[in-house]
């Protein structure tokens, strides 16, 4: 087969997006071998399971329907005997209404003026999912245009230098507070939603709070103790998980505050055709499918264990942190669903930055290094004009040159053969020359627009998704993030009791305690 046969088979389109994965270690051959494996491993009925509302995240008896967020108002889709698709358009209703009783300034805040400003307070699956898709809109001119004059921060650590930094510059009296936790006992964001709301309380009196405070969350019990009016509550469910949230009030709430809620339906609108595809497409030209499987292959059968993701847009810079959560939350797994051991390690490690920023960090160690699988992804018209005139390329171009020409560098390399031919001297050949034959593939999306952000998010979502499906671990819990919250528990205790009655460091090993005292000290 040549070249350009071999390229031509292994390019996919679907909704604009071009999927291009011919510079993988993989031949025709390996997908073959890899559709077998899906089917060994019974890849279309765990899809079909997820869609149709089973409780694959069986640890905790659970559906997984992230794509009912998405849905059309007129879906169908069950979980536990019950169709939720109405219920997901109620809470989409209400946040509609909402946010444009906020936006048009008839919600206003205890003193009468309207809130211009959003603080939403949340971590982990309740964060990294909305701070990227409003890092991608915000330089969107048909976004930003609806954005002007708001701001929308995200205070996620409990670090009180994220408070402060969150809290700079802002008056509580036009400032609301979203508080979003799935469970809405998460130590870090309760902690902060106790500290913004004492710096709402302190300035504006204690009845502000209801003006200036609204949740996201599946317990509303909980949002209710904490003094919210369920009122302003946003719910979502369990089988929502943290990390899949972001088309849940949980991203939408906050996006809709921003930029209006025509724009995040756009946004839906993108993820939905995604998860169309990637449950009806053939596994050939399914997108999700195709990545998943590739990841698989690097990971298990090639010993790559690390991908990084390396986005050509700065709107994307907080691509990859969020997928860093949603791929190694999920599938960071040692036992399979049925708890038995895996003979073998899952899960990837995920890391990237923009190009071309990258590029002069640590792309050094992808081209002459270790081999670690790359996404390259770009878009076709930037969301931004040409400012220069009269250079060689505008800025989006020399962007583009890099997208380009990175995955042919990690493919082809250069030989000393090359270098030889170009008089470079004897004692540096070893030090220029590039291996080549290291994977990546290129993803082309035409735009960065609400849509294709969507699309994007989804396809990614998917990917994870059909790893550990094949991988067969249960890539929808997160037990592993347990022993260290309760550890600290510990710790926390600890710290109360030596602030308050001066009670020695003890219970504790030795290096702890040594660390703890020091602490105290
Ligand atoms: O990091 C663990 C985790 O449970 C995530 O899965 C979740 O997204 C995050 O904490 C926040 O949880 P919550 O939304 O309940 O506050």
């Amino acid at each position: 087969m040549n070249d350009k046969e071999r390229c031509q088979s292994m390019m996919v389109e679907f909704d604009g997006m071009l999927l291009d994965y011919s510079r993988q270690r993989a031949t025709l051959e390996t997908m073959d071998k890899l559709d077998k494996l899906a089917e060994a491993a019974s890849l279309k009925q765990h899809i079909n399971r997820m869609y149709s509302g089973e409780h694959i995240n069986s640890t905790e008896n659970r559906s997984v329907l992230h794509v009912a967020l998405r849905a059309p108002r007129d879906a169908v889709i069950y979980s536990d005997g019950k169709n939720v698709v109405p219920d997901v358009w109620n809470v989409l209703d209400k946040i509609k209404a909402f946010s444009e009783k906020v936006r048009s300034g008839s919600w206003v805040g205890a003193t009468g003026k309207p809130l211009k400003d959003v603080i939403a307070i949340g971590i982990g699956g309740s964060f990294l999912g909305p701070l990227f898709v409003h890092t991608a809109l915000q330089t969107d001119p048909e976004a930003a245009e609806f954005a002007k004059g708001r701001q929308l921060r995200f205070l996620a650590n409990v670090d009180p230098i994220d408070v402060a930094r969150n809290i700079a510059g802002l008056n509580p009296e036009t400032t609301l507070v979203v508080v979003v936790s799935k469970t809405f006992t998460t130590a870090e964001t309760m902690l902060n939603a106790r500290t913004l709301r004492e710096w709402i309380s302190s300035a504006l009196g204690p009845c502000a709070v209801a003006k200036h405070m609204v949740a996201v969350s599946t317990n509303l019990t909980l949002v209710e103790k904490f003094g919210i009016d369920t009122n302003n509550a946003f719910a979502f469910w369990d089988w929502v998980g943290g990390r899949y949230s972001v088309c849940s009030a949980v991203g939408v709430l906050p996006l809709s505050l921003q930029y209006g809620f025509p724009i995040v339906e756009k946004f839906l609108k993108g993820a939905s055709s995604i998860d169309q595809h990637f449950c009806s497409a053939p596994f050939e030209k399914n997108i999700p499918v195709l990545l998943g499987l590739l990841s698989v292959w690097n990971v298990s059968f090639l010993g790559y264990p690390a991908r990084a993701i390396l986005p050509y847009s700065q709107a994307l810079e907080k691509f990859a942190p969020h997928i860093q959560q949603v791929s190694m939350e999920s599938n960071g797994k040692g036992v399979s669903i049925d708890g038995v051991p895996l003979p073998y390690e899952a899960g990837e490690i995920d890391f990237g930055e923009p190009g071309t920023n990258g590029q002069h960090s640590f792309y050094q160690l992808i081209h002459q290094g270790r081999v670690i699988p790359c996404d390259f992804i770009g878009i076709v018209k930037s969301q931004q004009p040409v400012y220069l005139k009269g250079e060689l390329v505008s800025n989006h171009d020399e962007l583009m040159s890099n997208f380009f020409a990175q995955p042919d560098a990690l493919a082809y390399g250069k030989t000393s053969e090359q270098l030889l031919k170009e008089n470079v001297p004897q004692h540096l050949i070893p030090h220029k020359t590039f291996s080549g034959n290291r994977p990546s593939l290129s993803l082309l999306l035409p735009s960065l627009n609400a849509y294709n952000i969507g699309q994007l998010l989804a396809s990614y979502e998917h990917r994870i998704a059909v790893e550990g499906f094949v991988w067969g671990i249960n890539s929808f819990d997160q037990w592993g993030v347990e022993l260290g919250k309760s550890l600290a528990t510990q710790v926390r205790k600890q710290l109360h009791a030596s602030r308050t009655k001066g009670d020695p460091v003890e219970g504790f090993n030795f290096s702890t305690t040594t660390l703890l005292t020091r602490y105290l000290e």
